[in-house]
């Protein structure tokens, strides 16, 4: 169903599904002038009640379909686990909603081609939630590398672990989409697409997967034209760690918050033995997401994050996977 272009702010926001994550745009929404939340949906009716009256939330729906009928809901934020995104992302679209899906858009290039699809069909957006990318901090990294003050860019270097403390989180289950490369790798290999803007011409794999049966630690290389180099890791069975490090000839920038920065950030420029400071513009970490969407619904502007690019990371990380089952380095089309 297409929906009428520029509906009257404030867009009505519902959350498909009582996701932990949710917790981070329901402020976000609260303060924007531009959206509104308006329903949550859940499998069981009791937690949807139970989670709107606790978080004053004016509509709850037992069933996800049912938040998807109600014509008021202009956008649908998608936070289920990683292998239910493409569907309820699609039906969402089909429903006529605009749609904000968690990272990774997808698990399969076949869903993101579906996604795509459904998007051109329906003529409603569909955005990737990489909050990150629309944070400042993100954009003044990419206007340093590029304006060469680091010389000539040689390596890149990310992180992102931590330790997972419940047995049952859906992380682990490879039924739902779990595994360390889709949940939290995949925020080094964006960094590194974004700072690099193109896909690598060749990646390399290790994982050690658990008794999950997904990936608890993986770490890999992507050799991207021109030979720059990228390395990262990412685990479920580590302390936490976030980080960024980006090499030139010149010059090396360390990011010590690239994928959570708070309101006060800054990061840190070696030449050498010598360290500079550079303060960071700052802003809240998920409103950028948020009003990213609005601007797309309100002034008809493509989302900040394409899905070509999202299908980009997809695409590596499946690569990556590839690599590490057959022990082999791989070369992208
Ligand atoms: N951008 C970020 O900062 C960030 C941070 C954390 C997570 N995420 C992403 O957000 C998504 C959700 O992560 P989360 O940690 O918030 O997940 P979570 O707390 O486990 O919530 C997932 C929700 O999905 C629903 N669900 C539907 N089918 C399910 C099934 N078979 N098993 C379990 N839950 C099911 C459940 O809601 P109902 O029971 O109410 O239907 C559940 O509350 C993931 O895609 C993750 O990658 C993003």
């Amino acid at each position: 169903m297409r929906r009428k272009k520029n509906p009257s702010p404030p867009l009505k926001w519902g959350l498909l599904s009582t996701a932990r994550i949710n917790r981070a745009l329901i402020e976000p929404l609260r303060g924007s002038e531009r959206n509104e939340l308006q329903a949550v949906a859940s499998r069981s009716e009791v937690r949807a009640q139970v989670y709107a009256a606790e978080r004053e939330i004016p509509k709850a729906y037992g069933s996800y379909q049912a938040m998807l009928d109600d014509p008021e809901i202009d956008v649908i934020y998608n936070s289920l686990p990683n292998s239910l995104h493409s569907k309820w992302s699609i039906r969402a679209l089909q429903a006529g909603k605009h749609v904000l899906c968690e990272k990774p858009l997808a698990t399969t290039l076949e869903e993101v081609d579906e996604m795509r699809a459904a998007v051109e069909a329906t003529g409603n957006f569909l955005a990737e939630a990489f909050m990150y990318r629309h944070h400042p901090q993100t954009r003044k990294v990419k206007e340093l590398v590029d304006s060469g003050m680091l010389g000539r860019l040689r390596l890149i270097k990310g992180e992102f672990t931590f330790n997972i403390d419940d047995e049952s989180n859906v992380r682990l289950k490879p039924e739902l989409g779990g595994g360390s490369i889709w949940d939290v790798g995949c925020y080094p290999i964006s960094y590194t697409r974004f700072i690099m803007g193109k896909n690598p011409e060749e990646v390399f794999g290790w994982q050690h997967v658990g008794d999950s049966g997904v990936d608890e630690v993986f770490t890999g290389q992507l050799r991207f034209e021109g030979d720059v180099f990228a390395q990262f890791d990412s685990g479920f069975r580590s302390p936490y760690r976030s980080r960024m490090e980006i090499v030139g000839s010149d010059a090396t920038l360390i990011i010590p918050h690239p994928f959570n920065p708070g309101l006060e950030v800054d990061i840190q420029v070696w030449r050498g033995e010598e360290s500079e400071t550079l303060q960071m513009p700052s802003q809240e970490l998920y409103i950028g997401e948020v009003e990213d969407i609005a601007d797309a619904v309100l002034l008809d502007r493509s989302p900040g994050i394409s899905l070509e690019d999202s299908r980009g990371n997809v695409e590596v990380i499946l690569a990556l996977l590839s690599s590490a089952r057959s022990g082999k380095p791989l070369k992208l089309e």
